[in-house]
């Protein structure tokens, strides 16, 4: 396998007190799908965003094809050019990346930035938007819109510059049951194609059926393991320890006793 991405000892602090990554050092290789998962705050967004080139590493090193990525490299206009066009992100609240006055318009920036011909970036919109179920958006302003219709928008308009890969941080949050497995599908799909997708989720069931890497992020915003679904996600004891599952107490008369995901609400039990 070739490597796309490689990081060596990435910190990361927002401040003097507040570290988000600690020497965190990992491959990510091309063509596969990477799941990062971890606790609220323990560094999946930021990693994503330094990935993505938004910030840059405090410390340490990460390389894309072998090129390091550094906010001097990427004040290089053709450099830029090249990253930005390899490399897509698809932000945790869509909000955060949607600024153009329509969907339609907002499917079109990308190719215009790339000074694609009108017609040619017109079918591409048209065609995500198609597969996509959005068509009838594209006239909206992108306020305007729910949530799980956002993401979609947001989707859209990453793809319309067709980045050999896709940054997701939590592609299906929030999302309704059908259009959960729309977006599952369609990360598999994409990544048939030969996409490279790196994604974040709190959803273990779902990463479990990508049956490629996860990498999980401890508390203390290092990477603690890195392997297939069978070799993290089997291990009770340690998604417990990393807030991955919580283990739920409670009391039923005299009986005491703890519960795993899953029968939280509704179980049955012998003998109370
Ligand atoms: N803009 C910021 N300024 C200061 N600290 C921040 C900022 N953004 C995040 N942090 C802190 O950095 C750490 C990592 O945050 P990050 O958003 O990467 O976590 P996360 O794993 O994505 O969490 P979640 O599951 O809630 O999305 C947290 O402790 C958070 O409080
Ligand atoms: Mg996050």
């Amino acid at each position: 396998m070739e490597k796309l991405f490689n990081l060596e000892n990435v910190r990361y602090q927002y401040n003097q007190f507040q570290q988000a990554l600690v020497n965190v050092s990992f491959d990510i290789e091309k063509g596969e799908i990477l799941s990062i998962i971890g606790s609220n705050g323990s560094g999946k967004s930021t990693l994503l965003h330094i990935l993505a080139g938004l910030v840059f590493p405090t410390s340490g090193i990460l390389k894309f094809e072998n090129h390091e990525i550094s906010e001097s490299a990427l004040n290089k206009k053709d450099f830029n050019a090249y990253f930005r066009q390899n490399v897509g992100y698809i932000f945790q609240h869509a909000d955060a990346q949607l600024f153009c006055p329509t969907v339609l318009d907002e499917i079109l920036f990308g190719p215009q930035q790339k000074l694609m011909k009108k017609e040619e970036a017109m079918d591409i919109a048209f065609s995500l938007m198609k597969m996509l179920n959005i068509e009838y958006l594209k006239d909206r302003p992108t306020y305007m819109l729910s949530g799980g219709e956002k993401k979609k928008v947001a989707i859209a308009a990453v793809l319309a510059v067709n980045p050999q890969v896709l940054i997701m941080d939590e592609p299906t949050s929030s999302l309704d049951p059908k259009t959960r497995s729309f977006i599952i599908e369609l990360i598999f799909s994409l990544n048939e194609a030969g996409k490279t997708i790196i994604l974040t989720s709190h959803n273990l069931e779902m990463i479990s059926h990508f049956q490629s890497r996860v990498a999980v992020l401890s508390e203390n915003h290092t990477i603690e393991r890195i392997g297939m679904p069978e070799d993290v996600l089997n291990d009770t004891e340690f998604l417990i320890k990393n807030n991955l599952i919580s283990e739920h107490m409670h009391k039923h008369g005299t009986h005491i006793h703890k519960h795993l995901p899953g029968s939280l609400f509704f179980h049955k039990h012998d003998r109370l």
